[in-house]
């Protein structure tokens, strides 16, 4: 028999392990006590040392349960007791009964699970409903947080008056966790993800009973930085906005005893549902509370198909496949209909009548699921897009950009971005990130980057040209801006300047505290209250007072400039793949827009959806897309923080593995990004000492930040090539990953993911580091020699990663500019005609001749290797030998816009010299004048 261990004491600051580390400590009470059953079973000698050690585990996990409802203080009491009396096998029955209701669930909908009444044990595999199993309509459950000054003695009886409250006719069900002050609420919301709505009685007290520095520093600094008032004495409001803050999902009802209607029209209150007099209709809270749930958990366009689906219909448009007789009555296809089965059929129509809206004129439930969708988001529009962000992209710049506009865009970014630019007739102003050459990937693109080239487009008179930037946040790799920060400081040279983000990965990250301020709704939405502070307005003035006599370039890059808040407009476009990150079929995508310039460009917005939209959308994924909304208002603060803790467990777990970390390792925030983007001194999640305050400052306050869901696993180091790797995961062990560079693969955790899945990694990589070491091992010298000289060539001789070159001259307007923007469309359609191209092998002696001796090589189309991904060339840019470098040790398979057998396709030098055609003239918007005269510095 194992020796009774002592459960590790956990800390109340870890965070990201809350929901998992509760089954954790729920299973070790479970093992203890079954070790202590046995003892007292075989009357051993050490039995009461077992007892201590159950009783010991038991108290530690006891804290952490008052901010749950399951199991409840009556059911910790019967358990404690069990214990206090001896009585193991009761406690060993009681443990079973509650870690397998929490792990499955069950407790949401089985009352027994709530007593302790005596009953065979129930195992986890009888509680698992099958996928797709579902007998009885599912009601589903949450738990409201109850902040109440009333006497803890008082809290169950209060509980029992809510549930009496309960109809059958409820969709919902509720159960109340009471907590006592305003920290206490602020730690049930953030450790209970099941928690939808929020109960604030007035008077409630400040200070926890709970002693975590931690969580008082997290406090302290949330508080100081929100403006909220704490030192009124009266809590509750600002408890509300704390919250709001935490999680804008939840819906916050507020009891006053004192005048009802002065709380309800003060402004700050903007955060609360509603307002009651303690004392009258609890009836009407109840119902209140699930209002504002039913609010969330409608969908309206999926709901409108499922009933559309279920009608009787006559069809006589172009859509066989709708209603499915197509299928199920032919002899040759039926199988597909038995695969998908009946509905995705009937749920099938190309109409936009009979309920079904129409995507590219939304007004009826389309329109309201987009408003709902604004709302889960923070944002003022969203536009859904069945088409992927690809098409998004596409949306946001043609609707944007007319021909002769500046957009300053990463190199790197998704090509989408790059054909936007030759859509719109933009001209792109290439921005380089900086290089991770070692594993042949890029960062992100510096803040000082993104200013100098503001600043030069000033000093060449070009400013007012430069009507958008478009940056990856965060990128294939995992790199987070400062987004608060770039827009602010890019405000303060051009208040005008518009902002796509290209949220392609990071649509989840609303849903995380953490993150959420570094996308682009959650900064502009702080961006936007900074703006209306007036101490914001005078340290501006000050910091103008200062910069006026003629900053030098050089100081105003060192400078964190601040905008001028009285003109600078704060213009956020995002796209995200919703189907990357979020429950929802491929290809759905939304657009966020918030601007308060809109209605200046809305007109463009819908001409640029009638480009790209289809006119035959797919159902299916307008409603996925309602669906997605819906669940991550609902339960993605608790998916998402189960991504990124699986995340941390990956890399820990690769990390300390005594025998997979001689092979393989994932890369830290230290690795991936160069330590003067990381100011707050931040090295990496799980190197000791690092908290969630030293996180939460991380986040605050560097260039960049990782996202931990993204996961570089070096393979360089086991001998393997990325897309070598790839394929053996696959083809062996069934699992599927992200990207690759030439020797890493990038694995992604998110909502999907289990601690099996996991596991299930984690042994592959061990059967993998064992057949390595066994190869070694019998192959001797030669194999070592081997290896390691394969290690070599992987991680150390890579080749250098080119930047961007220039536009050849014919597409830059003025080729002695400073700034390198270029006409790349011009470029583009010239490759149209085959007399004004030519083809140039790539390994010829003829390339590093005209390297040396010119003409110079100007390629004719987008070249894009997979990986890395992003065009290493594009129409009309001049070639260098570092390029050619590249693409010359290149070992991927898939390059788009290459033929190895026809060589690099370039623009001859006939057509290159012949006199162009006018170039763009440049439009001025609506805004291009007042932009000029707006430009403050
Ligand atoms: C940064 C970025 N933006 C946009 C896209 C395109 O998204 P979608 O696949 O939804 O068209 C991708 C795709 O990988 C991407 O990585």
């Amino acid at each position: 028999m194992n020796t009774p261990t002592k459960a590790e004491p956990a800390r109340l600051d870890q965070f990201y392990t809350v929901t998992e580390a509760r089954f954790d400590r729920w299973r070790s009470l479970l093992q203890a006590s079954r070790a202590w059953e046995v003892a007292a079973n075989q009357q051993s000698a050490d039995k009461e040392a077992y007892r201590e050690a159950v009783s010991g585990s038991f108290q530690e996990l006891r804290q952490w349960e008052n901010f749950f409802a399951y199991p409840g203080q009556a059911l910790l009491k019967t358990l404690s007791e069990c214990i206090d009396s001896n009585d193991a096998t009761g406690t060993t029955r009681l443990a079973q009964l509650i870690s397998a209701a929490l792990l499955t669930h069950s407790y949401r909908n089985n009352p027994a699970d709530w007593e302790s009444g005596e009953q065979t044990p129930i195992t986890f595999a009888d509680k698992l409903p099958g996928i797709g199993e579902e007998t009885v309509e599912h009601r589903p459950y949450f738990e409201v947080l109850m902040a109440s000054p009333a006497r803890p003695a008082a809290w169950s009886e209060l509980a029992q008056e809510l549930r009496k409250l309960r109809r059958s006719q409820d969709r919902f069900v509720y159960e109340p966790v009471f907590v006592g002050s305003f920290e206490d609420a602020v730690l049930g919301a953030i450790l209970n993800g099941s928690i939808e709505a929020v109960v604030i009685y007035e008077g409630i007290p400040f200070a926890s009973s709970h002693h975590s520095p931690i969580l008082r520093e997290f406090l302290t600094t949330h508080l100081a930085t929100s403006g909220l008032d704490t030192n009124s004495g009266q809590y509750g409001l600002a408890l509300a906005q704390a919250l709001k803050q935490l999680r804008p999902e939840l819906d916050i009802y507020f009891l006053s005893d004192r005048q009802v209607e002065k709380v309800a029209g003060d402004t700050s209150a903007a955060c609360i549902r509603r307002v009651f007099y303690q004392v009258e209709e609890p009836l009407e809270l109840h119902l209140s509370i699930l209002d504002g749930i039913a609010d969330r958990y409608d969908t309206p366009y999926f709901n409108n198909l499922q009933k559309y689906a279920q009608r009787p219909m006559g069809t006589f448009h172009a859509l066989p496949i709708a209603r499915g007789k197509s299928i199920f009555k032919s002899n040759w296809i039926r199988d597909m209909g038995n695969f998908y089965g009946l509905n995705l059929f009937l749920a099938e129509s190309s109409a936009t009548t009979g309920g079904l809206d129409s995507l590219l004129e939304p007004t009826g439930n389309i329109k309201i699921a987009q408003d709902k969708a604004a709302r889960a988001f923070g944002a003022d529009h969203v536009f859904f897009v069945t088409n992927g962000t690809s098409t998004s992209n596409k949306m946001v710049e043609q609707a944007l950009l007319a021909p002769g506009d500046i957009m300053l865009v990463d190199r790197n970014c998704h090509k989408s971005h790059h054909y936007g630019a030759v859509i719109a007739g933009a001209l792109p102003l290439y921005l380089d990130a900086f290089p991770l050459t070692q594993y042949s990937m890029y960062g992100a693109v510096p803040l000082r980057t993104i200013k100098k080239a503001l600043l030069d487009l000033k000093a060449e008179g070009k400013l007012e040209r430069a009507r958008l930037l478009v940056l990856t946040n965060c990128t294939f790799d995992g790199h987070i801006y400062n987004v608060e920060r770039v827009m602010e400081e890019c405000l303060a040279i051009k208040p005008d300047l518009i902002f796509l983000w290209d949220e392609a990965w990071f649509g989840f990250a609303r849903w995380s505290p953490f993150y959420r301020r570094r996308t682009a709704m959650g900064a502009a939405a702080i961006l936007e209250r900074k703006f209306k502070d007036p101490a914001y307005l005078q340290a501006y003035k000050e910091q103008e007072k200062k910069l006026s006599v003629n900053p030098s370039d050089k100081t105003l890059l060192e400078t964190h400039l601040l905008a001028n808040p009285e003109k600078a407009r704060l213009r956020v476009y995002q796209t995200n793949s919703t189907h990357k990150s979020m429950s929802c079929l491929r290809q759905g995508s939304m657009v966020l827009v918030k601007d308060p310039s809109y209605h200046t460009v809305e007109e463009q917005f819908h001409e640029a959806v009638f480009t790209h939209a289809s006119t035959s959308p797919n159902l299916q994924i307008i409603a996925s897309l309602d669906v997605a909304r819906r669940q991550m208002e609902l339960e993605g603060y608790e998916l998402v923080n189960r991504a990124i803790q699986l995340a941390l467990d990956v890399r820990r777990e690769v990390n300390s593995h005594p025998l997979v970390s001689k092979y393989f390792r994932v890369l830290g925030a230290d690795e991936l990004i160069p330590s003067e983007f990381r100011n707050s001194g931040f090295v990496d999640y799980l190197v000791p000492g690092v908290n969630w305050a030293t996180v939460v400052k991380a986040v605050r306050e560097d260039e960049f930040a990782l996202d931990v869901t993204r996961l570089t696993l070096v393979c360089g180091t086991a001998g393997f090539d990325g897309t070598q790797f790839k394929n053996i995961l696959a083809a062996d062990y069934d699992i599927q990953l992200n990207k690759t560079s030439r020797n890493s693969v990038l694995l992604q955790t998110n909502i999907n993911n289990t601690r099996s899945d996991i596991a299930q990694l984690i042994k592959v990589l061990v059967e993998i580091s064992q057949g390595i070491e066994k190869r070694l091992s019998e192959g001797g010298s030669v194999a070592q020699q081997a290896f390691a000289a394969r290690v070599k060539s992987l991680m150390t001789d890579v080749p250098n990663l080119p930047n961007f070159t220039r536009f050849f001259a014919r597409f830059r307007e003025d080729p002695s500019s400073l700034t390198n923007e270029g006409d790349m469309r011009s470029a583009f359609f010239g490759a149209y005609r085959e007399h004004q191209c030519e083809h140039v092998k790539l390994f010829s002696q003829e390339i590093d001749k005209r390297l040396k001796e010119g003409p110079e090589l100007v390629s004719a189309s987008f070249v894009i290797p997979y990986p890395p991904g992003f065009p290493i060339m594009v129409p009309g840019q001049v070639l260098n030998a570092e390029t050619i470098d590249f693409m010359r040790k290149l070992d991927v398979k898939e390059i788009h816009g290459y033929q190895a057998a026809l060589g690099l396709k370039l623009l001859n030098p006939a057509f290159l010299q012949a006199a162009k055609t006018p170039s763009p003239v440049p439009v001025v918007h609506a805004k291009g004048k007042s932009a000029r005269a707006a430009t403050t510095r």
